[in-house]
């Protein structure tokens, strides 16, 4: 496993790469690598020729200073894992190397940025989108892989994959939770031990009301069941809980079984914000 920090370092092997022909998936984390995210090598390195992992915490899709600076860095051991994992390069560049300049650049993903994750977190999906294309643009894979747990993330990037015809393919992999139900999260690592009891609750609320909705309860009492188990967890604020076609975000405020639906859910679990989704209907 070959680790790269520059561009001028990855155009060689890229040329070399495309010149043999080979299919290059490519995995773009934040690093705090954990087995969701070795999910998505796996799927890489099972079907493509070539794997190549990226960490880069980036700055710009952050919305709060405290949130940046407190994202958990784990290099030694995410290399450990990467290499156990048969990646066969990571591109860990630096900030400079990916913002040689301030960007001016600005996205518009239209309605899918006014709700849930783009209404709680402005700018976010200005960020990613801003450093997915960049990535995109510098290691240039035939197929990308992402975790359907940021369900809303994966809908704004495959916009951006439309939109700009960047010329990749998109693939979603399924959440991975731990025994317990968890979604695992680079941020779980935060959690003390009764803030990462209190974290149940998300995946708890999401099942609850998947069984309820099949079976014929309406939407609105489960909201409210929801925001009142919420309002009585010790260490958690909810900031979302909706209904909603998995790819466009329309909100539904009932739930009728003739289309793919989804629920999302975010919430604060002591300092620690935490998302997590389940598919009713995929
Ligand atoms: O999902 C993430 O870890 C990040 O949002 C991504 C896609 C690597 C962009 O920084």
């Amino acid at each position: 496993m070959k680790v790269i920090r520059t561009e001028a370092e990855w155009n060689p092997i890229w040329a070399a790469i495309f010149k043999e022909g080979k299919q290059l998936g490519f995995v773009p984390t934040m690093g705090a690598l954990h087995q969701g995210h070795l999910d998505l090598v796996s799927q890489s390195t099972a079907s493509m020729d070539y794997t190549v992992v990226s960490i880069f915490v980036n700055p710009t899709q952050f919305n709060s200073s405290e949130d940046f600076q407190n994202y958990p860095q784990t290099l030694e051991a995410d290399l450990a894992k990467l290499k156990a994992a048969r990646a066969d390069y990571v591109f860990v560049p630096s900030v400079a190397t990916l913002y040689p300049q301030p960007t001016h650049l600005r996205f518009d993903f239209g309605d899918l940025e006014h709700v849930l994750e783009g209404a709680f977190r402005p700018g976010h999906f200005n960020g990613v989108g801003l450093v997915v294309s960049k990535l995109f643009h510098l290691i240039q894979p035939s197929r990308a892989f992402f975790g359907q747990k940021d369900l809303q993330q994966v809908a704004v990037i495959k916009r951006l994959v439309q939109d700009l015809s960047f010329g990749l393919s998109i693939e979603v992999v399924p959440t991975r939770r731990e025994k317990d139900g968890l979604a695992m999260s680079s941020r779980n690592m935060r959690l003390n031990p009764e803030e990462r009891q209190q974290a149940l609750l998300l995946y708890q609320q999401l099942s609850q009301a998947k069984e309820r909705l099949l079976a014929g309860e309406s939407w609105k009492q489960i909201n409210s069941d929801t925001a009142a188990a919420f309002a009585t967890a010790p260490t958690c604020k909810l900031e979302y809980f909706a209904l909603l076609h998995p790819e466009t975000f329309e909100i539904f405020d009932t739930f009728t079984q003739e289309d793919a639906r989804s629920l999302c859910i975010a919430a604060y679990v002591g300092p620690v914000r935490l998302i997590d989704n389940l598919p009713i209907i995929a």
